[in-house]
């Protein structure tokens, strides 16, 4: 039996060898990313490196990032599917691009993990005329190069296999995805039917190549990256199951005991609620560990979605609610045993007590909900043309805390829909309404304007950004402040840095001062500052306008200034101590020598 710990080990040892840097996983909650609620692939933390906007610590990078999809929320109870996975990811960032690319995949699965070729296929781009893109010709041929069987290489059109981070923008290109065969007993072979099927006999292992060259514009047009890049990615939790020729992620070492506790303590043990449950207790402990707390937006309203969901089919499965408890604290316990935990920041009771919290809620909120529920339905008045009416729907949400999905199940129990776009539609008018004029102005925090505290402060902007480059682009500044002396930068990691991660952040501050870039500020709205990538404090509310500092690739803030006119005015970098601050924050102070 494979474990996670020697499939990671293996991945990583294996990139490292080839020349790739591992870099620190980010927290699941992207920092300043406004079109993301979750980090939900490797790449998502570091996107900015492809198109140039940021400078990577390394051309070659690895590690293994959480992701959450929660898109995939109804599939859970399959084989494979899950709303939060643990993602093997590997870059080159304008390095090796198509042909290194899948020779490193194809040398990983059959000599690292020792899978048989004949199992394997891979799936290349098509081709789309109508948007311009070609298709991916050079990759059928590097993997035949390879020793893939060529009946075992499959076209597959733009929703398959060109990658993207969502619809809106980004960089993003074809892909080639390597399925694994699971053998006659998940159905007919791809040869006998003539269908490439994804979801029961072929399983998607490896995505060994998001080969990112082109950027999707807003307009859904597509232009030329600068320089081409790969991104890759792999579930630990498919390698898991395929590697040990297993039914499904439920029998792998992360979820087997669990489930097996959770069937024999219910009176009613279906499968599909079984893995639920699971599924989502789990997901839950990652967000909830990530100081997300169960609420009615964003991603509050998902981790509440799934925390419910949960309890609901522990409600079917006929389990005690205090269930839910125990197979959080299973969980953690399960986490920690498979070395799989995040960096916690909170003790197991108090990520306990978050799930009691919900659970009473929940009850009082589902006895109350109930009551109106069946008050609503019972009265044929409220239904028109079978759905419940809209403002019904968005009462039980918003004054008695249904999530949509619940009502949309319960309804569908008594044979009535619900209108899913009508209740979104209510739900934007709502949040609209409530959104204040509340103008509050990012400021620089500059005490005093002495030459030496605006080259600080200059500094300042370097090290935030050196920061993210070395410990993880989810670091952030959680307070600053400068005098003609020194200055003082806080910031979110959960331990003291080494020494090499000290001196590696005061090479890169002092190579961007070596390089003399010049410090460019411009204004613009808000939302172009957001749109251009710059780090700021978007959840407070700015004027219309706002001043963006600009240094090179290699920061863009919000700021007020005022600031140095290039970065050769500022000397030598020094951190004079780095310790903590308070519980996950940690303290730097540095100076500027001559
Ligand atoms: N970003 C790509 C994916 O999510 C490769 O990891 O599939």
């Amino acid at each position: 039996m494979y474990t996670s710990k020697q499939i990671i080990d293996t991945f990583l040892n294996f990139f490292k060898a080839n020349g790739h840097t591992q870099i620190k996983n980010s927290s699941i909650v992207p920092e300043n990313d406004p079109t993301l609620l979750f980090i939900n692939a490797g790449m998502a933390p570091i996107k900015k490196c492809f198109t140039g906007e940021e400078q990577p610590i390394s051309k070659r990078m690895c590690n293994v990032q959480t992701c959450i999809r929660t898109n995939d929320i109804e599939s859970v109870g399959d084989r494979h599917h899950l709303t939060s996975f643990n993602m093997l990811g590997s870059w080159s960032i304008g390095d090796y691009f198509k042909e290194d690319a899948i020779k490193y995949a194809f040398t990983l699965l059959t000599e690292g993990f020792k899978i048989p070729k004949e199992r394997l296929y891979a799936t290349v781009f098509s081709g789309d005329e109508t948007l311009g893109l070609p298709a991916d010709e050079e990759s059928i041929g590097y993997w035949e190069k390879v020793g893939i069987d060529p009946t075992h290489i499959i076209k597959l059109p733009f929703e398959d296999n060109f990658w993207r981070m969502g619809d809106g923008e980004g960089p993003c290109g074809p892909c080639t995805e390597v399925f694994y065969d699971t053998g006659d007993s998940h159905g007919e072979s791809y040869e006998k039917s003539g269908n490439f099927d994804t979801k029961k006999r072929y399983l998607e292992i490896w995505n060994a190549g998001v080969f990112m060259e082109y950027y999707q514009n807003l307009d859904k047009t597509y232009s030329k990256l600068k320089f081409k890049s790969v991104d890759t990615g792999s579930g630990l939790e498919r390698l898991l199951l395929t590697l040990n020729g297993l039914e499904s992620v439920y029998d792998t070492e992360i979820f087997v005991d669990i489930m097996n506790y959770l069937r024999e303590n219910c009176k009613n043990p279906n499968e599909r609620s079984l893995r639920i449950i699971c599924e989502h207790i789990r997901t839950s402990v990652i967000i909830l560990n990530a100081k997300v707390e169960p609420s009615n937006v964003k991603a509050g309203y998902i981790l509440r979605r799934l925390m419910r969901r949960a309890l609901r089919h522990l409600r079917t499965i006929e389990a005690d609610d205090t269930m839910f408890e125990v197979i959080a604290e299973k969980t953690i316990d399960n986490m920690n045993a498979t070395g799989l935990a995040p960096d916690w920041n909170f003790t197991k009771s108090e990520l306990i007590e978050k799930f009691k919290a919900e659970q009473d809620k929940f009850a009082k909120m589902l006895s109350q909900g109930l009551k109106v529920f069946k008050e609503y339905i019972e009265n044929k008045e409220n239904i028109i043309d079978g759905y419940l009416k809209e403002e019904l729907v968005f009462k039980l949400y918003d004054t008695f805390g249904f999530p949509f999905e619940i009502t949309q199940e319960l309804a569908e129990e008594q044979g009535v829909k619900v209108s899913e776009q009508k209740f979104e539609a209510l739900l934007e008018h709502h949040k609209e309404e409530s959104r204040g004029a509340n103008t509050a102005v990012f400021k620089s925090g500059l005490a005093d304007h002495d030459p030496n505290t605006i080259k600080l402060h200059t500094a300042t902007h370097l090290l935030h950004s050196a920061l993210k480059r070395v410990l993880g682009y989810d670091v952030h500044q959680m307070g600053s402040n400068i005098t003609p002396e020194r200055l003082r930068f806080d910031f979110n990691f959960p331990r003291k840095m080494t020494d090499e991660e000290i001196k590696a952040v005061e090479d890169d501050v002092n190579s961007v001062i070596a390089k003399g870039v010049d410090v460019i500020r411009e204004e613009m709205t808000p939302e172009q500052a957001k749109n251009s990538g710059a780090i700021g404090l978007f959840d407070n509310k700015y004027g219309d306008t706002v001043s963006v500092y600009t240094i090179g690739n290699f920061s863009k803030e919000i700021c007020s200034g005022p600031h140095v006119h290039n970065t050769s005015e500022l000397g030598h970098f020094k951190i004079k101590k780095e310790e903590s601050s308070s519980a996950g924050i940690r303290r730097i102070k540095a100076v500027l020598t001559d």
